[in-house]
C-alpha cells in the first residue's frame, strides 16, 4: 500500500515523536515511607513522564500493598528494609517521607549511596545530624531536594523578587503565624510518632518549618538568636505521654536589628477571625501580607497593590522541577542548605521555648 506525502507528513513526526517517547530513559524511583505523605508524593511521582517506580519501602505492609497497588503499571519491588532501596544500584532517585527522626540518617545513606534525594521537611531534628547532611550533600554530585514545595509557588517566587527589589523598601519587621483550629487526628495517620517530640520535633519544627522558611526567603537570612516560650495549656495529655507544645510564641533577631515574631496554636476557633497562616513582612514603604494574595499597603496610604497574581499551580510543581534538575540539569528549587537552614531555624525556636531562654545561631557550630 502506497503512503501519499501528505499522510506522511503528518505521520512522521508522530511516528518519530512516539519512537523517543518510547526510547526516553525514565529515571528508576524508590519511595522510603509511603505513609500519608509519601502517597500523595508517589501520584506525583507515577504522573512524571520521565520516572518510574521502580521499588518502594514501608515498614507497614498495608501501606506498602496499597501504594504497590497505585503504582502497579511499573510494577515496583517491595521492601521494609530501607538500606535495600539503597543497595538497589538501579534505583538513581530516592524520595524520603518517613517520620522525621529518619530524615537525615536515610538522607546521608542516600546521598553516600550516589542516589539523588528528594527528602521531606524537616531534613533533620539535630544540629549535629544536619551538620553531617550538608556534609553529605556537599561531597554528592547529586541532586538534593527538601520538600518545601512553597519554594516552588510562582507567585511567591514573583512577590519575594519584587521585595528583594526594594518594592516594599528596606525590610524592618516580620510577623507571622500559623495557627490551626485543632490537633492533628490522635489517631491519624501519623498519630504513632507526631506526638513525640523526639520523633517528629513538634508543631514549629515539623509543621512551622514551611513558614519560617518563607521568613528566611524574604529575609535573604536565617535568624542570628531566638527566644521564647511554649507550652502544653490545651491538649493535656493529649494522646497520652503527649511531648509536644500545643501553642508556642518565639521571637527571632535577623542581621539588622530586625525582629520576627511568630506564634503557633492549635486552638484558634474556625470562626474567630484572624486565624490560619500568615506572614506580614514590614518595610519603610510599605507592607505586605505574604501568604494572603501577596498584597502590599503603602505605608503612605493609597491603593493596595498585589505584588503576584495567584496562579493555578500544578500540583506537583515541586517534583517536576526536581526531576528536571536530575535530567536537563536545571535549577533545583531548593538545595540541602536552603533545607538545612529552614530545619536549624525550626530547632533554633525550638529550643529556646524549652530552656526559655536566648539562643543563639551560632551555638550549633555550623558554617554554611
Ligand atoms: N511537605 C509537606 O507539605 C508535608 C505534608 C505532610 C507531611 N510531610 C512530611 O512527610 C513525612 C511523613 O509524614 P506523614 O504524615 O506521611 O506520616 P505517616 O506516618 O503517615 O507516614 C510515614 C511512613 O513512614 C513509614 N516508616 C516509619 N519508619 C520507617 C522505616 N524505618 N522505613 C520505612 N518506612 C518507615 C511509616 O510506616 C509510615 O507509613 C514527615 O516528615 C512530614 O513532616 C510533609
Amino acid at each position: 500500500m502506497s503512503v501519499d506525502r501528505r499522510s506522511f507528513l503528518l505521520s512522521a513526526p508522530f511516528a518519530a515523536g512516539a519512537a523517543l517517547a518510547q526510547e526516553a530513559p525514565k529515571v528508576p524511583t524508590a519511595m522510603i515511607g509511603v505513609g500519608n505523605r509519601g502517597s500523595y508524593l508517589l501520584q506525583g511521582v507515577i504522573q512524571q513522564p520521565n520516572a518510574k517506580v521502580a521499588m518502594l519501602c514501608d515498614i507497614k505492609p498495608d501501606r506498602l500493598d496499597k501504594a504497590a497497588t497505585a503504582a502497579s503499571k511499573d510494577n515496583p519491588a517491595t521492601t521494609s528494609d530501607w538500606r535495600k532501596v539503597l543497595d538497589n544500584k538501579e534505583i538513581q532517585v530516592v524520595f524520603i517521607a518517613s517520620p522525621p527522626y529518619l530524615h537525615a540518617e536515610m538522607a546521608i545513606a542516600a546521598l553516600k549511596a550516589g542516589k539523588h534525594v528528594y527528602c521531606e521537611k524537616p531534613v533533620g531534628l539535630k544540629p549535629a545530624e544536619i551538620k553531617q547532611l550538608l556534609a553529605a550533600a556537599k561531597a554528592s554530585k547529586q541532586v538534593f531536594v527538601a520538600g518545601q514545595q512553597l519554594r516552588s509557588i510562582v507567585q511567591y517566587q514573583e512577590a519575594i523578587a519584587k521585595i528583594h527589589d526594594g518594592i516594599i523598601g528596606d525590610i524592618v519587621m516580620v510577623k507571622a503565624q500559623r495557627h490551626a483550629t485543632e490537633d492533628l487526628p490522635h489517631d491519624g495517620s501519623s498519630g504513632d510518632w507526631f506526638f513525640d517530640v523526639a520523633k517528629g520535633g513538634g508543631y514549629l519544627v515539623e509543621q512551622s518549618v514551611h513558614n519560617l522558611d518563607l521568613c528566611n526567603w524574604v529575609l535573604n537570612a536565617h535568624p542570628t538568636k531566638a527566644t521564647g516560650f511554649g507550652a502544653i495549656n490545651f491538649y493535656k495529655n493529649q494522646p497520652a505521654g503527649r511531648t509536644i507544645f500545643d501553642c508556642g510564641s518565639i521571637v527571632y533577631e535577623y542581621p539588622g536589628n530586625i525582629q520576627m515574631s511568630f506564634t503557633q496554636n492549635v486552638f484558634h476557633p474556625r470562626a474567630m477571625p484572624a486565624g490560619g497562616q500568615y506572614i506580614h513582612v514590614f518595610g519603610t514603604k510599605g507592607a505586605v501580607d505574604l501568604m494572603n494574595g501577596t498584597t502590599m499597603y503603602p505605608i503612605a496610604g493609597g491603593e493596595p497593590v498585589v505584588l503576584a497574581a495567584k496562579r493555578t499551580e500544578r500540583p506537583f510543581a515541586h517534583i517536576e522541577t526536581f526531576y528536571a534538575a536530575i535530567t536537563e540539569g536545571k535549577p533545583a528549587p531548593i538545595n540541602a542548605s536552603v533545607g538545612s537552614v529552614a530545619a536549624l531555624t525550626a530547632i533554633l525556636g525550638h529550643e529556646a521555648m524549652v530552656k526559655q531562654q536566648v539562643v543563639n545561631w551560632s551555638e550549633f557550630g555550623i558554617n554554611l
